[in-house]
This record gives C-alpha cells, sequence and structure tokens, in this order.
C-alpha cells in the first residue's frame, strides 16, 4: 500500500479492503483516494482537471458547472474489437464475442497492470446501478486511476459513502471493477491532458463478476458500471436469476385520462434512443393531454413481479448521450438536461467559452475550437469536410435535470413494462412500424434484428450488421442462450408484453428520408398504446400485425396515404434479402440456437 497520501479508508468490509490492498500492490499507484461522492471533492477532482488541462471551464454565466474534455484522437469510442468474454469455455461467451482463455487473460493482464498507476492516484468508487437500496439494483467497486471517470460516474450512477455503508452491512454481492489509463508516470514526467494506452482491453469474467479494462479512458470502456457491468456481466447475472439486462430505453406514456403505458425499446448505439426516450408529442397531441416521460435512455434492468408482471428500472442516472444532431428542434428536453453540470467529451469549443457540435444550431459559429484543439470555421468544413465535434462526441447529464424525468423513475420496485420495441436504421426493408404475432415472433424479430453501424463504434459506418436485440457488443454470454432466456421469460410471466418493430429511417428512391422522425414517432407510440391498451385496430401481413392508414392519428400532419404505403410496403425481394440474412446469423449461432428461432423462421417464410 502507498503510505503517502493514503487516505483513511471508507468502508470496513475486510474483502474490500483486502482487495483494494492488493490491487495496490499490483499497479503500484503513489496514492489510494476513497470516494466519498460529495459535491466538494467532485468539485475539487474538477478543479484538479482544470489545472491539470484534461478539463477546460466553460462560460460558467451560460453552462453553469459545466466542463469540456478533448480525448486523446485515437481514444474516441467503444472498442468492441478489444473487449473480451473471459468465460471458462469459448462455447460459453459464443460465437459473437471475442473469447481467450480466463487464465491466459489473467496472466496479460496481470504483466498490464503491474505498475501501471505509478505516479497516479488510484481512487475507490463504489458505486450502485439503479437507486440505492432498491432489491433490483447491484453495487460494484471501481478501482480507477482516472479522475475524469470518478466525475462522470459521479453523474452516471449513484456513488460514495451511501455505498460504502450498504457494502459495510454486507448487503449485497459486490462486483469488482478495475480501470486504469495504462499510462504509468515516471519520476518528474508532466503528464497529459488525456492519458491512455494504445493498447487496449477491456475484459469481463462473466462466472466471477469481475471487470479488468486497461488502455481507454473513453465512455463505455472506462465508465464501467454502464455497458461492462450494467450489460455484460448484468446479462449473464440475468440469465441465472430469471431477469433481463437489456439495451433499452424506459419511456411512460400518459393518455388523456391520465393513465401511463410503460414500454421498453431497444436501438442500437447511435440510433436515436435518447430523442425517443425524452419525446415531445406534437402540438394536438399535447392539446388532448398526451405526455411521454423518460425513466432511461439506454439500459433497462427488467425482472418479473410477484403477480408475473414484468418491471423495470433504469439502472443509470445519468445521460451519456450522443451531442451531435443534437439540438432545441430535435431534443429540446436533452439540451435542457445538458444546460448545467454537465461533462462534454470531444465536442467544439465556441470563442465566448461555449460548446457546439454539428446540428446544435442551424448557423454555425464564424469559428471554433474542434475536438483536436484545431481552429475551426464552416470555410474550413466546407473545403476539408472537417467535423468541429467527433461524430461519438458525449454529455453526461444528471437525469434528474431532464424536464420530462418519470416521476416513478427512481421507484425501487420499477415501472410495469406493457411493450418492447424493437429498432434499427435501415434505409430499405423494414416498415415504420410492424407488430409481432406473439412472444416467440417477437423475440425472432428481436434476434434478427439489422442496422447500419454508426460512429458509437469503430467499424464500418453505413454497413448493415446483425445486432440482436441490440446487445451485440453487449451481451455477456452465448448469443444463442441469450434467445433461449428470452424464450423462456414468458414462463415467468402473467402478462406478456407485445412486442413491436419500427425504423424511422427509410429511404426512397431518391435517398430520402421518408419520415420525419422525432415528434412525430408520437403517431406510432400512440397506435402501439392503443393495441396494448384498447385493443386498436391492425392488418395482418406476413411479417406481423401493421397499421391501415386510418389506424394512425394524422391530425396537424400532412403525410398522404401514398406516403404512408411506401414506408410500409412489404418489398418481397427484399424480405427474401432479409431472411437469408437470419440464415446467416442463424449459422453461426447454431449450437446454442432455441428450436423456436428455426420455426419462426420457416413460418415466415412459409407466410411470405
Ligand atoms: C452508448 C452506446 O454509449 O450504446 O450508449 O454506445
Ligand atoms: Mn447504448
Amino acid at each position: 500500500m502507498p503510505k503517502k497520501n493514503s487516505a483513511t479508508p471508507l468502508s470496513t468490509n475486510k474483502h474490500l479492503l483486502r482487495w483494494v490492498e492488493k490491487m495496490a500492490e499490483l499497479c503500484k499507484p503513489d496514492a489510494i483516494h476513497w470516494v466519498d461522492g460529495s459535491q466538494g471533492e467532485y468539485n475539487a477532482l474538477c478543479a484538479q482537471m482544470v489545472a491539470g488541462g484534461t478539463f477546460i471551464k466553460l462560460n460558467q454565466k451560460k453552462w453553469p458547472h459545466c466542463y469540456l474534455a478533448r480525448s486523446d484522437p485515437n481514444d474516441v469510442a467503444r472498442v468492441e474489437d478489444r473487449t473480451y468474454i473471459c468465460a471458462l469455455s469459448k462455447e460459453a461467451a459464443g460465437p459473437t464475442n471475442n473469447w481467450v482463455d480466463p487464465f491466459e487473460m489473467r496472466k496479460t493482464l496481470k504483466g498490464l497492470f503491474s505498475g501501471c498507476m505509478r505516479g497516479r492516484t488510484m481512487y475507490v468508487l463504489p458505486f450502485s446501478m439503479g437507486p440505492i437500496g432498491s432489491p433490483m439494483s447491484q453495487i460494484g467497486v471501481e478501482l480507477t486511476d482516472s479522475p475524469y471517470v470518478v466525475v462522470n460516474m459521479r453523474i452516471m450512477a449513484r456513488i460514495g459513502k451511501k455505498v460504502f455503508e450498504l457494502i459495510d452491512k454486507n448487503f449485497k454481492r459486490v462486483v469488482p471493477c478495475i480501470h486504469s489509463v495504462g499510462a504509468p508516470l515516471a519520476k518528474g514526467q508532466q503528464d497529459v491532458a488525456w492519458p491512455a494506452n494504445k493498447e487496449k482491453y477491456i475484459v469481463h469474467f462473466p462466472e466471477s463478476r469481475e471487470i479488468w479494462s486497461y488502455g481507454s479512458g473513453y465512455g463505455g470502456n472506462a465508465l464501467l458500471g454502464k455497458k461492462c457491468f450494467a450489460l455484460r456481466i448484468a446479462s449473464a447475472m440475468a440469465r441465472d436469476e430469471g431477469w433481463m439486462a437489456e439495451h433499452m430505453l424506459i419511456l411512460g406514456v400518459e393518455n388523456p385520462q391520465g393513465q401511463k403505458t410503460y414500454v421498453a425499446a431497444a436501438f442500437p448505439s447511435a440510433c436515436g434512443k435518447t430523442n425517443f426516450a425524452m419525446l415531445i408529442p406534437p402540438p394536438h397531441f399535447q392539446k388532448q393531454g398526451w405526455k411521454v416521460w423518460t425513466v432511461g435512455d439506454d439500459i433497462a434492468w427488467i425482472k418479473p413481479d410477484a403477480q408475473g408482471r414484468l418491471r423495470a428500472i433504469n439502472p443509470e442516472a445519468g445521460f451519456f448521450g450522443v451531442a451531435p444532431g443534437t439540438s432545441n428542434q430535435t431534443n429540446p428536453n436533452a439540451m435542457a438536461s445538458l444546460a448545467k453540470n454537465t461533462i462534454f467529451t470531444n465536442v467544439a469549443l465556441t470563442p465566448g467559452g461555449g460548446v457546439w457540435w454539428e446540428g446544435m444550431t442551424a448557423e454555425p459559429p464564424a469559428t471554433a475550437t474542434d475536438w483536436q484543439g484545431k481552429i475551426w470555421t464552416p470555410e474550413i468544413a466546407k473545403a476539408t469536410g472537417a467535423k468541429a465535434a467527433h461524430p461519438n462526441s458525449r454529455f453526461t447529464a444528471p437525469a434528474k435535470q431532464c424536464p420530462t424525468i418519470d416521476a416513478e423513475w427512481e421507484n425501487p420496485a420499477g415501472v410495469p413494462i406493457s411493450a418492447f420495441i424493437f429498432g434499427g436504421r435501415r434505409a430499405t426493408t423494414m416498415p415504420l412500424v410492424y407488430q409481432a404475432f406473439n412472444w416467440s415472433c417477437g423475440v425472432y424479430v428481436g434476434a434478427t434484428m439489422g442496422s447500419e453501424m454508426t460512429a458509437a463504434a469503430a467499424g464500418t459506418i453505413g454497413k448493415v450488421r446483425r445486432d440482436p436485440m441490440a446487445m451485440l457488443p453487449f451481451c455477456g454470454y452465448n448469443m444463442g442462450d441469450y434467445f433461449r432466456h428470452w424464450i423462456s421469460m414468458q414462463r415467468k410471466l402473467t402478462e406478456t408484453p407485445r412486442i413491436f418493430h419500427v425504423n424511422w429511417f427509410r429511404k426512397d428512391a431518391d435517398g430520402t428520408f421518408i419520415w420525419p422522425g422525432f415528434s412525430e414517432n408520437m403517431r406510432v407510440l400512440k397506435w402501439i398504446v392503443d393495441r396494448v391498451r384498447a385493443g386498436g385496430r391492425a392488418k395482418e401481413t406476413p411479417i406481423g400485425w401493421v397499421p391501415r392508414y386510418q389506424d394512425i392519428d394524422w391530425t396537424g400532419m400532412d403525410f398522404p396515404q401514398e406516403k404512408f404505403d411506401a414506408l410500409q410496403a412489404f418489398d418481397r425481394a427484399a424480405w427474401r434479402a432479409e431472411v437469408l440474412g437470419h440464415e446467416e446469423l442463424f449459422l453461426d449461432l447454431h449450437a446454442h440456437l432455441p428450436k423456436e428461432m428455426i420455426y419462426e423462421r420457416e413460418l415466415l417464410i412459409c407466410r411470405m
């Protein structure tokens, strides 16, 4: 243990103390800091990062308590090819995950972590995913050498003393998470603004429920409560314990009678989950009394209650949203959420000490400093295509600042889920909306979901990839077993949520989006709620139930039937290719694929 600067531990839990000591011996930090989670501590860490050049304090009049960080240009997104599920067997991790023998991997990690925190402080950061004390919440402790991670985690999770108290009561299992940017400092060596390592490892041990992350300070690679814990490790826990950890937003639709219907929706990264979770209904709907309430924008933990109804919590406490495209027009609720107490990463800095990103305002600033610290002007952008903000630049904002945050968002028992919605970014083939015939058909719809790739992960942008339930990068075990788990969940339920598929991104022959999206998605949401609550009308097609033109409320929107027909068109040739795409996925997963998936595919082919 480093003697110097080793603050008194804030926990008395023997296991925790021993683990911290062991990890300190391995990583050799200069100091240990037990995170109490207070505002004072947060302010001090931010000030320290301003002094060290990691943070730029924004104009406090316009952006109170807001900071900007610029990452290393080689550390800007999740690194899926460096993400590992080190289950005991390769088969348990499945063909969609990177796997290395856990014993091998432990050896590699031991080498990497040996002395990796020299010259730095190791923060002991306790966090609760989910409201503190909720029976659906889970606890972790992240050891990290990044103060940037600590302050972001304070927004994204519940952290600090209250969590240590739970640990000290031996209240719950604790998931150990260790993170290093992998940039030890020699004596007297000057630090850089964004320390990181070219070599990156994001490693999960699903059986022992452990996370080891090395070399990156960015988002899901480093804020280990989010993708690593709340999805990869939690999905493995959920399979063993009969619940679900899903890459889903949760929203509540309030009808004019004041009744709320909660739905959970899975979309791949950067496909508009945050916008959908914060949807503002069009004026006509608002006048009638329709409202949309936000419970969460990224992750849902879902469990059957004693009555056999699925209930969901948002395990997070903040939004780690994609900045580009977010504006007062597209998502005023996100803009209000990020107006204060927010950390921006890789957006542009304006001369007035504010932030800007592509799509934030119709008129770009005359000049700005781009996400790499270089001068940017609209002229330079025109000539070179340079972006002011990185396409995966983010805001980390407290969820409680969202004007539409639901009154129940921290209910320890969660909210009842009446429908699941799956959706991808598809220029062709997929209609605006359809409803699966039943649960197993719905599981098939989710399992075979495809989407064009975005900047949220390294890869070829625009290429369609199969992303089952939007969980391809996040499922902590064999994807075939994950489908089986979905199928089996229904047996625990007295009321089965209905399952829908949406696509806001279909294009016409000229490559123009047919559907305006955003607020207008309320029309689709209303049809979904009508179907769930009031047996709303629909038409049967080979792929599922679809609304007829007259089943959608078009008041206040000029959207002719021909356009709607184009949006909903069932293109037999395109679906033929689609089903072949499903087959490719199934070939990869064949060893663990539940037979329901094969039968559902056969039924789909027969109907087609
Ligand atoms: C995210 C992602 O950051 O899915 O939410 O990449
Ligand atoms: Mn996500």
